[in-house]
């Protein structure tokens, strides 16, 4: 067994709620800061980056791997999204972590899903993904509100790639007083451009070249509101160009960073977030730029 950074390089693996609270106990007693990166598994180079600035911050790391079916809608992919617990365990070997929580289902929801309590973030959560996946960011917030009582870290990372739901945990933990600091970390891209998701192992071959088309057009658009270009015109325009590849683009917008709101006269950190499907694949992904004077 090697050692990094004067931790042992083999996680704890911790299946139920007071496995987690027995060992953060005695971790808090000892004077440990806890960071927390929750997970649905099927860990890839995205996840390693947020499990590397949670080491950055703090003395132990907790990962957590649970897909939440309450974030999933009746006709999305709960049932095939991918579970690759362990390939997910050899990487978090690797990876400086010191507990893995990966309940099942019934450990986080004990009664019908239905019933029970759930952490709803009005208006923002409503808007953009929340239009088209109704229910999704109550399913988000209820667990990951969940995990923050059971894990109860200092600091909890979260990836800009999914902004919205950034920002959705960032009231919640406003909005309900819980002393927990939420980190993001930017995007992770691959080579040709593509931001890296578990989803996009659902892309056969030629989609995953079109796909790489997403990160092009937001550039393009960047750069020309960048330049002075009127932003109604270019994301027409980058639509357009996405639609005649043969995607089913559920939206292209321009909003403000801090909320999400459609930008004023003045504002100046924005950000242009795109949801499109290829096939059966939904894809979503933005840029985040600063308007110069
Ligand atoms: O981003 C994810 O993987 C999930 O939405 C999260 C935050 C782990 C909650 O299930």
């Amino acid at each position: 067994m090697s050692s990094v950074n004067g931790k042992n390089s083999s996680p704890m693996l911790a299946r139920t709620i007071d496995e987690v609270r027995q060992q953060i106990s005695l971790w808090k007693q000892a004077g440990d800061k806890i960071a927390f990166v929750p997970t649905m598994g099927n860990l890839h180079t995205g996840h390693l980056s947020l499990i590397e600035a949670a080491n950055k911050s703090v003395s132990r790391v907790v990962v957590s791997i649970f897909v939440n079916p309450m974030q999933f809608g009746e006709n999305e992919d709960f049932d095939k999204y991918p579970r690759t617990f362990d390939a997910d365990m050899a990487v978090l070997e690797e990876s400086n972590v010191d507990m893995v929580f990966m309940p099942v289902v019934t450990e986080i929801y004990p009664a019908s899903i239905d019933s029970m309590t759930r952490v709803a973030v009005p208006q923002l959560s409503e808007m953009l993904e929340g239009e088209y996946r109704p229910g999704f960011f109550t399913g988000v917030a209820t667990v990951v509100n969940k995990l923050f009582n059971i894990v109860q870290p200092d600091v909890a990372v979260f990836g800009e790639k999914d902004y919205q739901q950034l920002l959705v945990i960032q009231q919640m933990v406003c909005d309900l007083t819980m002393p927990i600091e939420i980190q993001s970390v930017a995007t992770q891209r691959e080579a040709d451009g593509l931001a890296m998701s578990s989803r996009n192992a659902y892309l056969g071959a030629d989609d995953r070249i079109l796909a790489t088309a997403i990160h092009r057009s937001l550039k393009h658009l960047v750069e020309a509101i960048v330049a002075g270009e009127n932003p109604t015109f270019e994301v027409g325009h980058a639509c357009q160009e996405l639609d005649e590849k043969g995607f089913l683009v559920d939206y292209i917008v321009v909003r403000r960073q801090q909320d999400l709101a459609v930008p004023e006269q003045g504002d100046k950190s924005l950000i242009v977030l795109a949801a499109a499907r290829l096939g059966s694949v939904r894809l979503i992904d933005n840029l985040l730029f600063q308007l110069i004077d």
